[in-house]
Formats: structure tokens, C-alpha cells, sequence
């Protein structure tokens, strides 16, 4: 038994000992539940447009909070009911301001993606798996240069704030981002304090309750009880370039950051299918990382960037409730060590 016993903590050691690649291998995804996730693409939709007029109905009810984006546009068999082949064609305006939801399409761009998603933890790790069917066009592209896009899958993370729950990424999508129609000029975002102590001059992602604008955070104090009760929202990405995979880790408050460190996660083209497996630590003591624990539930939305494509244009998915070991829209499967 002793015996059996030390075979086993070497064959961990080992495992742990691994570079970032190995872990992966030792989950059967094939036996893990998954989901189906209905990406789309959203053009210049903004929480400022979803909170308008412009949103009919659905601007009315989101300001109340009331309905969720999936109750009026996601049946339950998980079909979507809005326009986003039309959004991808540039062929559809806004009812109220007439503004197109997308000024530059893109040639022959789909408006909706599918993707599986699977969730699964141990003792130590939640671990995040999505796979979607792909062309891999950033994966097999021989010899990247300066204007080549990666191809990506981001998913955003947070537990504690119900804006988040209900509309996901949408809560960081703003008018006034870079690529989005009211984006400032360069020279004005350069010239703010904020962005000039950074020697930066785009607007990027932002949570809706600390900005009300680019150039206008809220209240200290507010941002700070924010912060205590988990407002941050944690970001992390694998970019597909070249044959290979590079995982970034992140945050968006009161801004987007990439960390100086890279995510605990992996990926691949094969097959005709990209997969990311992501993870992350349960009761983590980074403060930027989500905050995590068997029992919790947590939501995840995710977005795909193919096709030599940035910022907005991309594929986002309404946000998704995932349990561990307690339901959720994916009730995250507990696996031994
Ligand atoms: C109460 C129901 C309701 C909710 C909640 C809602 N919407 Fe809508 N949404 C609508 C309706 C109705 C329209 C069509 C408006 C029109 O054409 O008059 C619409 C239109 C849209 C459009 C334009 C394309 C189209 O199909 O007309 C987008 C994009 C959109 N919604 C995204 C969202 C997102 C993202 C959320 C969540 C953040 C959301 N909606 C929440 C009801 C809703």
C-alpha cells in the first residue's frame, strides 16, 4: 500500500511538475457534460444602445432590470431570435437613430457561431473548456506579420454583480471605446490625465459602474466598496498564431488590462475544431483573479475573434451560469485529483 501510495505522489509531483501543457491530457472532456453556446456578432451594439430608446422594449426592461437578454432573445431549445446575419451584412439600422448596427461590414462575415462548452473541477482548479468548429485561419497561418490578427477565445468572469449575470460583456461594451462610433479623437484620450500617466490613447473595455464615460470614472469611494464586493470582472484569453497557443490573463473595472503574466491555459487547432481548456485556482489569493469555490456559481461569457479580426469585431455569447457542483446553466462536474 505504502508502495502504491508513493507511485501515486510521484506520478502527481510529476503532473503538477508538468509545463502548462500537460494538464489537459489528464481530463476525458468526452465524459464532462457540455453546452451548447450561441455566439453572435454584434456590430456596434453598446450598453448605451441596449439602454436606450433605440432597444425598444428591451431598453425599457434593462433599465429596470428586470429581463435578462437570453428571456427575449435565446429560446429555450437555444435558439436565437435576432437580426445578427443582418447586423454581420451591415444591412440593418437602429429603429429610433437610424444608425447602421454595423458601418463596415466585412465580406461574406457570418453572424453567429457556435461553440461547446464544458466545465469541471477538483480540489485545486476550475477548469474551462470551450471548442468550436473553425477553419483555424489564424492557426495555420504560416509566416505572421504586423497586420495579422490572432485568432482568440476570451471569456469573462465575475460572481458577485447581477448586471454582469444577466447581460454579461455587454456591461463593457460602451459607445465611446475604440472602433465604436463615439470613440474620442486619439489626441483628446491622450491628453487626459489618466491615459497620459499610461502613454496611451484608446479607450478599451470598461464595467458600466465604474465609468459613466471614458473620461469619467465614478467616485472613489464607490469604486472602492465596488471592488470589496467582487466587482472586478476577470479576463482570459488563448491566442491561436502560427501552430501555436499563448494565454493571457486580465481584469476589466475601470479599464482593460493585460497582466504581465500569462493565464493558466492551453489550446489547439485540430481537426477542423479550436479548443481552449482554461484554469482557474479555487480560492485564489490574487486579487485579480475571480474568486472561486465549490459551491458557488459563477458567470462566463465568452467571445471568439477569427478571420484576422479585433476589437468589436468579434463573436460574444449572452453570459452563462456555471455551478460547481451546484446547478447553473452547466453544472461544473467535480473530478478527482
Ligand atoms: C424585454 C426583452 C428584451 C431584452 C431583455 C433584451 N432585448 Fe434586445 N431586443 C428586443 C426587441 C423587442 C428588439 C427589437 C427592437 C425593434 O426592432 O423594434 C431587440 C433588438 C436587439 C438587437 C438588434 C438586432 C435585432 O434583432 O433587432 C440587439 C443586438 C439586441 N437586441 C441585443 C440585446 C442584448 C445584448 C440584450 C441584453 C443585454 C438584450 N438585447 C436584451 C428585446 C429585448
Amino acid at each position: 500500500m505504502v508502495g502504491f501510495t508513493s507511485v501515486l505522489m510521484l506520478v502527481l509531483a510529476f503532473t503538477l511538475a508538468l509545463p502548462l501543457q500537460g494538464y489537459a491530457k489528464d481530463i476525458n472532456w468526452s465524459k464532462i457534460d457540455s453546452a451548447r453556446v450561441v455566439l453572435f456578432y454584434p456590430g456596434v451594439t453598446s450598453w448605451e444602445f441596449l439602454t436606450s430608446d433605440d432597444h425598444r422594449l428591451g431598453g425599457r426592461e434593462i433599465k429596470q432590470g428586470k429581463k435578462d437578454c437570453r428571456h427575449c432573445h435565446l429560446s429555450k431549445e437555444g435558439e436565437l431570435d435576432l437580426k445578427a446575419d443582418e447586423i454581420a451584412a451591415g444591412s440593418v439600422k437602429m429603429k429610433r437613430s437610424h444608425n447602421p448596427f454595423e458601418p463596415e461590414p466585412l465580406a461574406g462575415k457570418k453572424g453567429v457561431a457556435q461553440a461547446k462548452f464544458q466545465a469541471a473541477y477538483d480540489d485545486e482548479f476550475l477548469y474551462l473548456r470551450v471548442e468550436w468548429d473553425s477553419k483555424g485561419g489564424g492557426w495555420n497561418r504560416k509566416s505572421p506579420n504586423n497586420s495579422s490578427v490572432p485568432d482568440r477565445v476570451s471569456l469573462q468572469i465575475n460572481k458577485t454583480e447581477s448586471t454582469f449575470k444577466k447581460y454579461g460583456c455587454f456591461i463593457t461594451c460602451h459607445n465611446d471605446l475604440n472602433t465604436m462610433p463615439l470613440s474620442p479623437q486619439k489626441r483628446d484620450v491622450s491628453a487626459h490625465p489618466y491615459y497620459k500617466s499610461l502613454d496611451r490613447s484608446d479607450v478599451r473595455l470598461y464595467a458600466n459602474y465604474a465609468k459613466a464615460s471614458w473620461d469619467e470614472k465614478r467616485n472613489d469611494k464607490d469604486l472602492e466598496k465596488k471592488l470589496k464586493e467582487g466587482g472586478r470582472i476577470d479576463l482570459r484569453a488563448v491566442e491561436f498564431e502560427g501552430g501555436s497557443a499563448k494565454a493571457l490573463d486580465g481584469w476589466i473595472f475601470d479599464d482593460r488590462i493585460w497582466e504581465n503574466k500569462s493565464a493558466d491555459a492551453t489550446g489547439q487547432w485540430a481537426s477542423g475544431k479550436y479548443s481552449a481548456v482554461f484554469k482557474a485556482r479555487l480560492k485564489s489569493k490574487d486579487a485579480f483573479d475571480i474568486q472561486v469555490n465549490e459551491g458557488d456559481v459563477i458567470s462566463v461569457g465568452i467571445a471568439i475573434h477569427e478571420e484576422n479580426t479585433a476589437k468589436r469585431k468579434h463573436y460574444v455569447s449572452f453570459p452563462y451560469a456555471i455551478g460547481l457542483g451546484t446547478n447553473g446553466d452547466i453544472k461544473a462536474s467535480r473530478i478527482s485529483n
